[in-house]
């Protein structure tokens, strides 16, 4: 009994046989950094190596001050993804930053799939998807590729435009005359169908405390839409919200790192 007491070490915590699930990734790094800041990396810029340039000298600065970085057309389209995977990415792997590229996947299985693989292929850790979609045919594939949650998959639960309310907030009604709003039937698809985290604007703060709410306390809840969209961080992070994604407040600002400053918050363990 004493050679087993002796020799035995407690299994690496939830490490499937593909490596570290993207929600422990990034929680790892957000306790490290002391921040539940993603920065959103969508400078725009007509001439795509001085695009390329400024996005280094943003991540470079802010590297310790987030916690994942995000990326978004902005950059695929003007750069390529060859050179997003080969400059960006590498990078952030450098500094040791989980990536997610927003990528909002909508369209049937076999696209989603293609879309999903390559991106996860050039590197990125966690894709965006809409669960609009549904799972037949729609995001089924999209998960079977991040194999079993070593890559993550982040579903778009309530956007943070004033635009989405409508659609959002509508009271869906089911054959059994239960109604509940669009975003609650979308939390409870993320729920079941174990999304690594749900997307929901800070700007609804009422709407991420029921997410959060509806979701228990485990799952990840990634809130857009604070600074330059008008959304308070505070105010999401009393509600519910796990991460921050922040754009322009932080690539805009003459300092990054100080506006990224501004924005830490640290994460429980
Ligand atoms: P800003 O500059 O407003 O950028 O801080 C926010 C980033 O987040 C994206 N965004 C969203 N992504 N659901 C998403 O998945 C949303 O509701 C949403 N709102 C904004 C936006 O494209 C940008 O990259």
């Amino acid at each position: 009994m004493w050679v087993w007491v002796a020799f035995y070490r407690p299994a690496p915590k939830r490490i499937g046989p593909f490596g570290v699930p993207f929600q422990e990734k990034i929680l790892r790094v957000a306790q490290k950094n002391g921040t539940r800041t993603v920065l959103a990396l969508d400078l725009e810029d007509a001439d795509p190596s001085r695009l390329l340039a400024r996005s280094r000298e943003v991540l470079e600065s802010v590297r310790g001050l987030v916690c994942a970085v995000k990326i978004n057309r902005q950059l695929v389209m003007a750069l390529g993804l060859g050179v997003v995977a080969d400059s960006i990415l590498k990078l952030a792997k450098d500094y040791s930053l989980p990536t997610i590229m927003d990528a909002k996947l909508n369209d049937v299985g076999h696209t989603n799939g293609f879309m999903a693989r390559t991106y996860f292929d050039m590197g990125f850790d966690a894709v965006i998807a809409s669960p609009v979609a549904g799972w037949e045919n729609g995001l089924d594939t999209v998960f079977e590729a991040a194999k079993s949650g070593e890559k993550g998959v982040l579903l778009l639960t309530y956007m943070s435009n004033p635009g989405a309310e409508p659609f959002y907030s509508l009271m869906a009604q089911r054959p059994d005359g239960h109604g509940k709003p669009v975003f609650e039937i979308l939390t409870e698809l993320a729920i079941e169908w174990k999304a690594s985290g749900v997307v929901v604007g800070a700007t609804q703060p009422r709407v991420v405390a029921r997410v959060r709410q509806l979701a228990g306390p485990k799952l990840p809840i990634y809130s857009p839409g604070v600074g330059t969209q008008g959304g308070d961080s505070t105010a999401a992070l009393e509600a519910g919200s796990t991460y921050l994604i922040v754009g322009r407040s932080i690539y805009n600002s003459p300092d990054p790192a100080k506006a990224a400053m501004e924005f830490r918050r640290p994460i429980q363990a």
